[in-house]
């Protein structure tokens, strides 16, 4: 299996079926959170199998094996044979029965070009300053970079869009042209921070779900980011770092990147980079408190 570029077409053409749920974000921007919220709408609240399944048996990761080969050639050892990043992907996703589960960090114009038209799409949107953190602290979690690379050299490199998965704003714009489209369902982060009761409305409703008050007070409990970190599927990491924001479920904090941006040349730097990528869209992030 050599990189993306030979597997490009691959994922291109897949075939969509109209009962497909497809979650799409940039890397970091709360697609686990997010996975997690759709899977259990639209599976009658089963807790029972969110709880006995992890998210990455239910959910097929399409182009996750297009990046291992290039990146790294084995599982780190933070990472048992439980906490596979997925089971499924591109190559037997034909196999899967329906409703099939889809996540992918992919922006949408290397998607299937009919997916829009044919399957629900869900899509998860982040201040990029604070992906640029949370992304900084997976490369080391995933021992992409070394533990030693500070974050203002990788934000040196997010910056000029020199790492995996970049350039995010048009990943994100691509989506958020999209919005209005009937089957997809455009979405923040910081969206979720501030009402998650609505986002859980707003995607019950996109179901056709009809959930009492009190279920869905249940479920954004069970959303809250203490719960999810202390659920077994996402706890790696960390216990092998000495480092405790090395781990999967880090901070789950908006608008938390100035902390990161820590001398007057990063903190200009990352006001000119928003700045110069806001001016020409009218894509405009939820205000944090
Ligand atoms: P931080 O590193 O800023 O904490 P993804 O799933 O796309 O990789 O995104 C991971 C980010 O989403 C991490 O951000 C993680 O903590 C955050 N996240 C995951 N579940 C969350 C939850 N229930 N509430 C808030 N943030 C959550």
């Amino acid at each position: 299996m050599a990189g993306f570029g030979d597997h490009a077409g691959d994922i291109y053409n897949l075939e969509v079926r109209p009962d497909d749920i497809w979650v799409v974000s940039f890397s970091r921007s709360g697609t686990t959170w997010l996975q997690e919220l759709v899977w259990l709408i639209a599976n009658n609240l089963d807790y029972e199998g969110a709880a006995t399944t992890p998210l990455t048996k239910r959910y097929a990761f399409i182009e996750y094996p297009t990046q291992t080969s290039e990146i790294r050639k084995e599982q780190p050892p933070s990472v048992n044979s439980n906490h596979r990043a997925t089971f499924d992907d591109f190559r037997n996703l034909h196999n899967l029965t329906s409703p099939r589960f889809v996540k992918t960090h992919l922006p949408l114009s290397l998607l299937p070009p009919k997916l829009l038209d044919t399957a629900k799409v869900l899509y998860i949107a982040r201040d990029p300053r604070d992906v640029a953190v949370s992304f900084h602290f997976m490369h080391k979690l995933f021992r992409y970079f070394d533990e030693g690379v500070t974050f203002e050299e990788f934000w040196d490199l997010f910056k000029k869009d020199l790492l995996l998965h970049l350039p995010i704003f048009p990943h994100i714009e691509e989506a958020w042209a999209k919005r209005d489209h009937k089957n997809m369902m455009f979405l923040f982060y910081e969206e979720m921070q501030k009402n998650l009761q609505s986002v859980i409305d707003k995607v019950s409703k996109f179901f056709g779900k009809d959930y009492t008050t009190e279920q869905k007070e249940k479920l954004a409990e069970y959303l809250s980011f203490e719960n999810m970190k202390k659920s077994s599927g996402f706890k790696f990491g960390k216990s092998e770092n000495k480092d405790s924001e090395i781990t999967f479920m880090r901070k789950g904090k908006s608008g938390n990147w100035i902390n990161y941006f820590n001398t007057d040349k990063m903190k200009k730097e990352a006001e000119e980079y928003f700045e110069k990528h806001m001016k020409n869209t009218d894509l405009r992030f939820p205000e944090i408190n």
